[in-house]
């Protein structure tokens, strides 16, 4: 086990490179799984996720390379092997495997989906979408068990806006026979992408983007090669440390569009922005007022962008309320920002931050993905050394992180961890 040190209170300078979308990677890996003949997609970010979907999708008999961020799946052997444990409960997004293999075998067994823990996550909607397309589902001992003989369309309303159900949905219903409607889908560009390879791969889908999407089944579908789109939470992230900690940072590789709320709150703080076709330009911040946020569902502001918005927000001057209306719990890198000297209080579903203070380095633990980020840019920000562990949740997510943040000149490392410092983490 490694832990992440960094020496804080150097300005970053210079091009950092965002990586493919990990919430578009993870789905578009299982979506895979539809085709008959091999599918390639370009531009995979090199993270935990990944891996584990590779080898899930070698465990139910796809053959599988992947070298440079290029993905090329052979899924003309791939049988409905039942996944009820192991590798499934790794990763949250496993729940993609149901829809993909229902809508190929008509049928699945998946452990329920592992992820970060952010307060209660349900799958209901995903359930009562394949419901409607025919399927019979139970749960039975922590899995969940899919079959029908048949997919047939339906119109489906679902009752949260969901990422996760409007994907996974519209894996099954690609092949279903007719007509499906998923009606007050969610919007997010992640959900585009997996319709643009669904699409590439011969699906007929009218929508994605919008909360109508009504998708024609059809008999099958073909290989394609496909770009994934950039990260926008990558991305919205070295916004954030560019403002935290920099002194000029170029973002490139960026569909500037996609994070027009981040954009529109930084320059509410009085962060300097120059935004281009691919790349986003952040000042230096100085002098950097509260400002309050509430995250939504997209185009609103992202509840994976909140936690590292919260490091920023010590540096501001004056109250500033963040305020997560998407998960109740998604506040644990509280209590870590403030054994850096931050000064928050949670009340309810909201961060309350006073600033400025300056951030001391110290000893944290990311809890969850997101987290990570908020200590990754609270230590660049932070004066003497912070050790950050818990980094296989930051490995989840951010491909090379080290490294491209030595890019811009960071003083940051990964350390193997003592035996001590490991029995010491059990016990937290
Ligand atoms: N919800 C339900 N029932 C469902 C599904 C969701 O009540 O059947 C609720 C959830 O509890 C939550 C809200 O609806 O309160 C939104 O959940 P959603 O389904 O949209 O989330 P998700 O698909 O599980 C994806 C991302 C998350 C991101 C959310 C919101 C992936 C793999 N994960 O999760 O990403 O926070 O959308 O944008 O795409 C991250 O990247 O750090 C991350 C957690």
């Amino acid at each position: 086990m490694e832990k992440l040190k960094i020496a804080g209170g150097y300005s970053l300078k210079g091009t950092i490179k965002v990586s493919g979308a990990k919430n578009s990677a993870v789905a578009l890996i299982p979506a895979t799984i539809l085709a008959e003949t091999p599918v390639t997609i370009e531009g995979l970010p090199n993270i935990s996720d990944v891996g584990i979907l590779k080898t899930l999708l070698e465990e139910i008999g796809g053959t599988v390379t992947f070298e440079d961020g290029e993905m090329v799946v052979d899924p003309t052997q791939m049988v409905s092997m039942p996944l009820p444990n192991g590798k499934v409960k790794k990763l949250r997004a496993s729940y993609y495997l149901m829809g993909a293999m229902l809508g190929r075998f008509k049928k699945a067994v998946i452990g329920l989906p592992g992820g970060c823990h952010l307060g209660p996550r349900p799958i209901d909607q995903h359930i009562k979408g394949f419901e409607a397309l025919g399927a019979k589902v139970t749960n039975e001992q922590g899995a969940i068990y899919l079959r029908a003989d048949e997919l047939h369309g339906a119109r489906i309303y679902l009752d949260v806006v969901s990422v996760g159900a409007t994907i996974n949905i519209m894996l099954a219903a690609v092949k279903a026979k007719g007509k499906t409607v998923i009606e007050n889908a969610a919007k997010e560009p992640e959900i585009i992408d997996v319709a643009t390879l669904l699409t590439n791969m011969g699906a007929k889908i009218k929508g994605a983007g919008t909360d109508v999407i009504r998708i024609e089944g059809v008999e099958s579908l073909n290989g394609c090669r496909h770009t994934i789109i950039p990260d926008r939470i990558e991305a919205g992230t070295f916004m954030l440390l560019g403002a935290a900690a920099g002194d000029g940072v170029l973002i490139d590789n960026v569909i500037p569009h996609h994070l027009e709320s981040l954009t529109a709150k930084l320059r509410e703080m009085g962060v300097p922005i120059e935004v281009g076709d691919e790349q986003i330009f952040i000042g230096k911040g100085e002098h950097l007022k509260a400002v309050d946020i509430k995250t939504l569902v997209y185009p609103g502001f992202p509840t994976d962008l909140q936690q590292p918005f919260t490091s920023l927000l010590t540096k501001a001057e004056g109250t500033s309320v963040v305020t997560d209306t998407i998960y109740s719990a998604r506040f644990k890198h509280i209590d870590e920002l403030r054994r850096m000297n931050a000064n928050i209080k949670v009340e309810g579903r909201s961060a309350i931050i006073n600033g400025p203070t300056t951030l001391q380095g110290a000893k944290v633990k990311a809890s969850d993905l997101r987290a990570g980020a908020a200590l990754v840019i609270a230590g660049l920000m932070a004066e003497g050394i912070t050790e950050v562990t818990g980094l296989e949740h930051i490995d989840r997510g951010y491909s090379n992180l080290v490294e491209k943040l030595e890019g811009l000149g960071a003083t940051i490392w990964r350390e193997k961890m003592t035996e001590e410092e490991m029995e010491q983490q059990k016990s937290l």
